[in-house]
């Protein structure tokens, strides 16, 4: 077995510009040479087969492999006593963990027997709804070791959109905790699973991690502790073999239309992806400490907190809490007690840190930062001077990384300190990444200094490959807006020096604190409410969040103040959703502006949710066009 990852490294930028060609004369071959890098059981025999119409999309067609193994085996002789994962607690006072590459592999082998004990065979789905510990990542890990298919849920979302979850892929298990730290709160994991359960009939065996020692309800034919489960189990465990294509895992987004999608991914071109963007975004060196601030229920903890830096033989740091408690200094207090090199975070933490001023910043010295990154929603240029300023003191490059879930990895960025920066530009394509710039009618805006929609007209090895269960769905998505073409949901304009910034999205999806909404999925949990006749969710500018919830909301208030009912509202979109989808803003309306066909017309109360009220465009295909000035006399 080869036994140090070296997938190719670009070090200059004559160096990515050649690779960038390479990579877009002959992906094929491209791609083989980066993926021979790696641990394969038996070879591809061929690099790629695809088309955009179905969709289908093959990477090392007939390859056989364990991505685990490619983590672990592989780094098993050449750095066993390596930190893989530095676990820093919540409390900054509770010892922190470090898990070697050789307990890592020990841990991963332990609780895959375990989970095959209780029955999970390859193929089986399994839901983890965890707190940022290790054993998340080794639950993570330990599916893939044995072929079955992981989903994990980020644990702050609720029993029904767990539920929801569960039922979609017929979870067989879940993986959970007793409970969750959170600064000075206590989140009570282990009772929303029991909910969702009671919603639910595939799932047969819960795992419960202790981690807050809080009381849990018990039920001995379904739960068992996870120190149980692996009591007496082996350290070794047979990589199950894979195909590149079986599925690795799934993660749940959301989208503008319906509930949320289990966007698949798959064990080969995720691999390859991952490590690749991972080492030559970050210019990872070994001997490096890498913190990505990610929670582990996002794309961004899958393939940069786990994946990523764990196939590249990278220590990865993960942290538990929240970056405001004991203080906002928190995260600079962790950089220098770890010597961090790499941090990367998203705009809005940068942006809330931001607010509370330097002084928690002052007391730390940062000088281990070599390169900072951003992810997860267009940086402003304030933010990102204060990045660059007081975080990187000026002499660190800033990755902005822009991606997707579905990408599986970072698409357009910097490669730090060899891509020039320039300020909210995800600057230019990682290799084999081909944009395409598109006017509504699908013509392409070619040449530079151009504005329109983001596509991606070829395919590169990390993209999703379906929707769980409804490929249809992931067809309609994605590759039916413009014919030939991935289409990303997102604006984006090129300069004149061809760098890339994306304007954030074009579609009904808004990007609060960097996570996803879908607006008809908030409408929905809205409408739940007994006295809502009808709602209109839109998002609108906020300083922090970058966009915030403004909900539109016609309803009954013969029975409560107006006041009861907002709360009632929050409360209800808590419940079925979680809290981060509650609304900033709920404006009681006397109706909606709508077309003569029923049509809500949105573009109008964006603009009034942006305060924007003096240009409205075209009205004239409004039926009342008096509800407009009543809604913006009553605006919040
Ligand atoms: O609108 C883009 C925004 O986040 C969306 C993807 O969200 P999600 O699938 O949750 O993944 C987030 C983490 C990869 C995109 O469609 N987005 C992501 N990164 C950036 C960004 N917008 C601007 N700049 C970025 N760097």
């Amino acid at each position: 077995m080869k036994n140090q990852i070296t997938t190719m490294k670009i070090q200059t930028l004559s160096g990515y510009i050649h690779e960038y060609q390479k990579s877009i004369i002959n992906p094929e071959q491209f791609w083989s040479r980066i993926a021979d890098e790696f641990y394969w059981k038996k070879p591809w025999s061929k690099t790629l087969k695809w088309n955009f119409d179905e969709p289908k999309i093959e990477w090392f067609v007939d390859g056989k492999l364990n991505i685990t193994e490619n983590i672990l085996d592989r780094h098993l002789y050449t750095m066993k006593d390596k930190p893989a994962i530095i676990w820093e607690p919540n409390d900054p006072k509770e010892d922190n963990r470090v898990l070697t590459y050789k307990d890592l592999y020990e841990q991963v082998c332990q609780f895959s027997n375990a989970m095959k004990a209780q029955g999970v065979e390859k193929g089986d789905r399994v839901i983890i709804y965890m707190p940022m510990v290790p054993e998340a990542a080794i639950a993570m890990l330990a599916c893939a070791r044995i072929g079955a298919v992981h989903s994990v849920v980020f644990a702050g979302f609720s029993s029904s959109s767990l539920a929801d979850r569960i039922d979609d892929c017929k979870a067989k298990m879940v993986l959970t905790s007793d409970g969750n730290f959170r600064g000075t709160k206590k989140i009570p994991v282990k009772d929303v699973v029991d909910e969702a359960l009671e919603k639910t009939s595939s799932v047969e065996k819960v795992i419960v991690y202790k981690r807050t020692e809080q009381e849990v309800k018990w039920n001995d034919n379904v739960d068992l502790w996870w120190h149980d489960a692996i009591d007496g189990q082996s350290k070794e465990c047979e990589a199950e073999e894979m195909d590149a294509e079986d599925l690795l895992f799934i993660l749940y987004t959301s989208g503008s239309t319906g509930k949320p999608k289990g966007v698949v991914h798959t064990c080969g071109g995720y691999m390859v992806w991952t490590a690749f963007t991972f080492q030559n975004v970050f210019q990872y060196m070994q001997g490096d400490t890498y913190w990505c601030t990610a929670d582990v229920g996002w794309i961004t903890g899958h393939s940069y907190i786990v994946y990523g830096p764990l196939l590249s033989g990278a220590t990865s740091l993960m942290f538990e809490g929240v970056p405001t408690w004991p203080d906002a200094g928190r995260f600079w207090e962790i950089v220098d007690k770890y010597q961090v090199n790499q941090f990367y975070t998203a705009p809005t933490a940068i942006r809330a840190l931001q607010a509370h001023g330097l002084e928690p910043v002052k007391k730390h010295n940062l000088d281990s930062l070599k390169v900072i990154g951003t992810v997860g929603e267009p940086i402003n240029e304030e933010a990102w001077n204060w990045y660059h300023t007081h975080i990187g003191k000026t002499n660190c490059p800033i990755v902005d990384t822009w991606w997707q879930t579905e990408t599986g990895g970072i698409m357009i960025s910097p490669l730090a300190g060899i891509t020039p920066n320039k300020p909210s530009y995800a600057t230019l394509p990682l290799p084999g990444i081909q944009p395409v710039i598109v006017d509504n009618d699908g013509n392409e805006l070619k040449g530079n200094g151009v504005e329109g929609n983001l596509c991606i007209k070829f395919p590169w090895p990390g993209m999703l490959r379906t929707t769980y269960g409804d490929h249809d769905r992931c067809k309609q998505t994605y590759f039916s807006s413009f014919k030939g073409l991935y289409f990303t949901g997102d604006g984006v304009k090129r300069d004149h020096d061809g760098y890339y910034r994306i304007l954030g999205r074009v579609d009904d999806v808004i990007n609060v604190s960097g996570h996803r909404m879908g607006t008809a999925e908030v409408e929905n949990a809205i409408n739940e409410h007994p006295r809502v006749v009808e709602s209109a969710v839109v998002g609108y500018p906020h300083d922090i969040k970058g966009q915030g919830i403004y909900a539109y909301v016609i309803a009954d208030l013969s029975t409560r103040t107006e006041e009861n009912l907002t709360n009632e509202i929050r409360d209800m979109v808590a419940n079925i959703i979680g809290p981060i989808a509650k609304p900033d803003k709920i404006q009681i309306v006397p109706g909606l502006p709508k077309t003569r066909s029923g049509k809500i017309m949105r573009r109008i109360l964006r603009k009034i949710a942006e305060g924007n009220t003096d240009n409205f465009g075209d009205t004239s295909t409004l039926l009342d066009p008096g509800v407009v000035e009543k809604i913006i006399k009553n605006r919040k």
